[in-house]
């Protein structure tokens, strides 16, 4: 696939995932390069920012084949197989695979096939199966002539992230400045990396397998799973904790994250504000939050008539200018040429 597919993973929560998923959509859209936006948390808050209930409980009940990633893949779940994903446009250049809660469903089968995937016969159903996400994802982009894939998940290590893992070709760590986001970081890096070479077993498994060249046209995802930085949410912090507190857990941040992350020894002592590592500082945006919300917008595009006006405009400017950095830099990680 030559879109690049992009998911933001931690399996520490609430350290701002979807809503960073969400306004680096919008941003790279607004750079006229076209992006497919794809829900895979069940829990589909990424699709609550994007669409009304009403929208959204229409598409659920109308239970047409392809309009959640659950939709496109439930078929193999019995004796179909995948079925086009139907994307919703939700402006210029950017388009939408809603999440689904029964995506949970999913996960039985996800786990039952990673052990028969490296059996050494009727390999192509397993093999199928735990890549179906990627194969979906190379419809969804072949569809729109996609530039970049976005991917927002849960916070979990489980058998549904593993296969966007596995389809996944850049990782990007969001993280808060405190305990949990450092332990939580502390076991992705070692996850990363067992995933990415257990999928090369199921890969060397495929490829000598006497099966293989009856599925000539079958691809495979190569399970890239690159890092590509870590993001910093100040929104996290306790107002009532002392800046201190803050600065003790963040300065911790490119130790751990080389070492455990990219699995080298951290040499000389680098800060956060000095990692390249570190992609951006995501600020708190207070009360533009609810109001970028409640219009359904992103929060550098709210206008005076949205409620954003004096120092609110200020800051809409600053988060405009912030988030296209950001951007930017993720585009030159990724290979998008802006
Ligand atoms: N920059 C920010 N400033 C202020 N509040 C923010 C900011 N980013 C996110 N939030 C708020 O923090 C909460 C958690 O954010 P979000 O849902 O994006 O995190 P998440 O990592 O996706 O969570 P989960 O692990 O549950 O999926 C939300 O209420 C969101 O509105
Ligand atoms: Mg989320």
């Amino acid at each position: 696939m030559t879109s690049p597919v992009l998911t933001f993973f931690n399996n520490k929560g609430g350290v701002g995932k979807t809503s960073l998923v969400y306004h680096l959509a919008w941003m790279f859209a607004s750079l006229r390069k076209r992006v497919v936006v794809i829900d895979l948390d069940p829990q589909a808050n990424l699709t609550a920012a994007f669409l009304d209930e009403e929208t959204i409980e229409m598409i659920w009940n109308q239970r047409e084949q392809g309009t959640t990633m659950y939709q496109c893949v439930k078929p193999l779940t019995a004796v179909g197989d995948l079925t086009e994903p139907i994307l919703q446009n939700m402006a210029t250049d950017l388009y939408l695979l809603p999440g689904d809660v029964n995506l949970s469903g999913y996960e039985d089968a996800l786990s039952a096939e990673w052990p028969n995937s490296m059996g050494d016969n009727n390999l192509y159903r397993p093999m199928r199966i735990l890549s179906s996400f990627w194969q979906v994802m190379r419809m969804a982009a072949k569809k729109v002539q996609a530039d970049l894939i976005l991917v927002d998940i849960g916070p979990n290590l489980g058998a549904i992230n593993r296969s966007v893992l596995v389809a996944t070709d850049y990782v990007t760590i969001p993280l808060g400045a405190d305990l949990f986001s450092l332990q939580g970081l502390k076991n992705l890096g070692p996850t990363l990396r067992s995933w990415k070479n257990l999928w090369q077993k199921r890969l060397d498994n495929w490829k000598t397998s006497t099966e293989k060249s009856s599925y000539p046209d079958f691809h495979l995802p190569r399970g890239k799973m690159q890092p590509i930085g870590y993001l910093c949410q100040q929104h996290g912090v306790r107002l009532d904790r002392p800046v201190k507190a803050y600065d003790k857990w963040v300065q911790r941040i490119p130790d751990v994250y080389r070492d455990f992350v990219l699995n080298e020894t951290p040499s000389t002592k680098i800060r956060q504000e000095d990692d390249p590592y570190c992609l951006a500082t995501i600020k708190h945006y207070r009360s533009l939050v609810p109001m970028a919300q409640e219009h359904r917008k992103p929060i550098f595009n709210l206008t005076s008539a949205d409620g954003a006006i004096g120092s609110h405009a200020n800051a809409v400017q600053d988060a405009k200018k912030n988030f296209r950095q950001l951007a930017e830099k993720i585009a030159e990680k990724t290979g998008v040429q802006l």
